[in-house]
């Protein structure tokens, strides 16, 4: 009977087993070769003797080239000299798919080979280890939002007109038309909100962004929702309860692969209440830092790493002035100089992990703040259109995938949070 790597050490002393995996090293004695045999639960270590294991079993094994995948038949041997206290002793070596030639990811190789070689290197137990916390991530994040009572929507990533600017637009050429990818799907939320109430997604975004820093992707993994009937408390209220119970959830569920890393996720991190400064605040804490902050700055990656530096738990920014925020952020009725927006930056400077804020809802205030920023309202009519059939104060925020696993589990760059990265210098393999 088959059984995984992490089976093993249930089963009794000398008990009949297969298992089935690829070879991850192999060391030989004589007519003794020791196999670490890796499946997707971990790895076993394979004795293959001559007397035990036939003449062929043995001679394969001698051979065999490493990230072979091979099918041992044997029995279970519990021996606290094997990695793991249990070794399986093989009687019969059988090839599935024999490696055509030597593996080229060896110790030592540097970051663009392991890039480069991205769809060998993911067999790695470490990047094995990190891909299941970002399914356990995932899982977290599609498990907090149902048992909320919000319904997932899956939205078009193909559209006509810019979220989040133009300048990060990737285009698309569409049956001789111009179209783009989309920055987020927020939109298309909106409008679901009107059917549903409380919608999200996790769906990729796409940012033709130039930014060579560790926390920008060109494609990303965006978790994003939308509330109808909400305000500005509400928002950062569900944002703080989501990035809450999504970390603990992926700790609980992760204790196995953050050993394999070596990493801990630090929860007490994510103790509620977090932090809620006012842009202005912000400035002041920049200052305090000898820059020279000016009222309606960008907050950008250097700002965010100092802000952030200042907290040991995520800190919301609201009220950024109305030039730096998008034109569909509603401003603050008591002061028109600012939006009703929050971002979430992540301790230790790790900076932004999810953007937010309240919607316009007016059909005059959008029109106005669509021309404000020189855009085209017939790029936008579908969107307008929304407010002028039962519109109501809605709100909504997205969170980067990647952002998040940086930040719980150290990672030096967000390319590392992904099966297959795609940076400004990467869309290979
Ligand atoms: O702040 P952003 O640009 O906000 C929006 O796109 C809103 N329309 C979302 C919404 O309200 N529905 O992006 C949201 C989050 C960021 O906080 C960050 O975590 C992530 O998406 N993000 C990126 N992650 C990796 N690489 C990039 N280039 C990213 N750009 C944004
Ligand atoms: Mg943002």
């Amino acid at each position: 009977m088959r059984r995984r790597a992490e089976e093993l050490h249930k089963c009794n002393d000398g008990e009949e087993v297969e298992v089935w995996g690829w070879v991850r090293n192999r060391r030989r004695h004589g007519r003794l070769v020791f196999i670490d045999l890796r499946d997707s639960t971990g790895v076993v270590q394979v004795a293959v003797k001559g007397g035990i294991a036939d003449d062929e079993s043995l001679e394969k094994a001698s051979s065999i080239r490493k990230e072979s995948a091979i099918k041992i038949r044997g029995y279970v041997v519990h021996d606290p000299r094997a990695p793991g206290g249990v070794e399986v002793r093989c009687t019969k070596l059988e090839v599935i798919g024999e490696s055509l030639d030597d593996y080229p990811l060896r110790k030592g190789v540097g970051a663009k080979v392991l890039y480069d070689n991205r769809h060998l290197y993911i067999r790695s137990p470490k990047i094995t280890a990190l891909l299941k916390i970002r399914s356990n991530l995932i899982g977290a994040v599609h498990e907090h939002f149902r048992s909320k009572g919000f319904y997932e929507v899956d939205c078009p990533t193909i559209i006509t007109a810019a979220v989040e600017g133009g300048a990060t637009l990737f285009e698309v050429n569409y049956f001789g038309s111009r179209a783009y990818l989309t920055q987020s799907v927020q939109f298309y939320q909106e409008a679901a909100i009107y059917s549903l109430e409380k919608v999200y997604s996790v769906q990729p975004s796409f940012r033709a962004e130039k930014s060579r820093t560790t926390r920008h992707l060109t494609e990303f993994w965006h978790v994003e929702a939308e509330l109808a009937f909400a305000d500005l408390e509400t928002l950062i209220n569900t944002v703080e309860d989501l990035v809450h119970n999504v970390v603990i959830r992926t700790e609980e569920l992760s204790e196995k692969e953050l050993k394999i890393l070596g990493r801990k996720i630090r929860t007490e991190e994510v103790e509620k209440p977090f932090f809620r400064i006012k842009y202005e605040e912000a400035l002041g804490i920049l200052r305090e830092h000898g820059l020279d902050a000016e009222w309606g700055i960008d907050i950008g990656a250097d700002e965010e790493r100092i802000i952030s530096s200042e907290f040991d738990r995520p800190v919301f920014l609201t009220h950024f002035p109305r030039e730096v925020k998008a034109f569909y952020h509603r401003l603050d009725p008591t002061d028109r100089r600012v939006t009703l927006s929050a971002d979430l930056l992540a301790p230790r400077g790790n900076g932004e992990i999810v953007g937010g804020g309240v919607r316009i809802h007016d059909y005059d205030e959008l029109i106005e703040r669509i021309r404000e920023f020189q855009l085209d309202p017939n790029d936008y009519k579908w969107y307008i259109d929304l407010r002028r059939f039962g519109s109501v104060p809605h709100v909504g925020f997205g969170m980067g995938i990647e952002r998040i696993l940086k930040w719980i589990i150290d990672l030096p760059h967000v390319r590392a949070a992904c099966l297959f990265p795609r940076t400004t210098t990467r869309i290979y393999p």
